[in-house]
């Protein structure tokens, strides 16, 4: 495997990017993970690049559980060497398989979204509302707004940030799980 940005040229239905994010967006997710955080989750792990700015940046008694579903990607992120770091080559959708509802802290989300079919969209995101812990911390990013809208039916307390150094440039969305509103059924 000779590296992300040759793999997610050959394979834009599945990764979305032509290229690995940026340090600059890697730092500016790492930094939003709450200080009391103990349970991270990253969908869309890649080559790694957001997850070990995630590993650098966690409380050190979080743990870091990481979903790729690329199986050519997957020795880059073995290299990943950490004693609070799982991997797991399964698709985003198994959160709630392996999480207990409210258990999760943080989930940071470098899904392709915009790729992904509406229904797809709803399933992932009710997953995610569902195994955020009340007040636990959402964060997606995207190259265009295309999401917004439907992202705030689960987050309605949505805030944005622009990070320009990035191939393309990307917001950044941040929500918190509010327990009053029910996620879509
Ligand atoms: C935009 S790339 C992000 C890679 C890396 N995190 C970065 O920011 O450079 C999206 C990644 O999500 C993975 N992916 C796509 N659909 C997935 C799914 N359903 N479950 C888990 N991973 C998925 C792709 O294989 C790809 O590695």
């Amino acid at each position: 495997m000779k590296g992300f940005t040759r793999y997610a040229l050959k394979n834009l239905k599945s990764t979305g990017s032509v290229a690995r994010s940026s340090k600059f967006l890697a730092k500016n997710l790492a930094k939003q993970i709450p200080a009391d955080a103990k349970t991270v989750i990253e969908l869309g792990a890649g080559d790694g690049i957001i997850t070990k700015q995630l590993l650098e940046y966690m409380p050190q008694n979080a743990t870091l559980t990481a979903y790729e579903i690329s199986e050519q990607l997957l020795p880059l992120l073995k290299r990943i060497d950490h004693r609070r770091f799982k991997l797991k080559h399964a698709s985003a959708m198994d959160i709630v398989q392996d999480f207990a509802i409210d258990s999760v802290d943080c989930l940071v989300s470098c899904l392709p979204l915009a790729l992904f079919p509406l229904e797809m969209k709803h399933e992932l995101l009710s997953h995610i509302k569902a195994v955020l812990k009340p007040n636990g911390t959402f964060l997606q990013y995207q190259y265009w707004l295309s999401d917004k809208a439907l992202i705030q039916e689960y987050f309605p307390q949505l805030k944005l940030n622009w990070v320009p150094l990035n191939i393309p440039p990307s917001f950044v969305y941040t929500g918190t799980k509010d327990n009053n509103l029910e996620p879509r059924k």
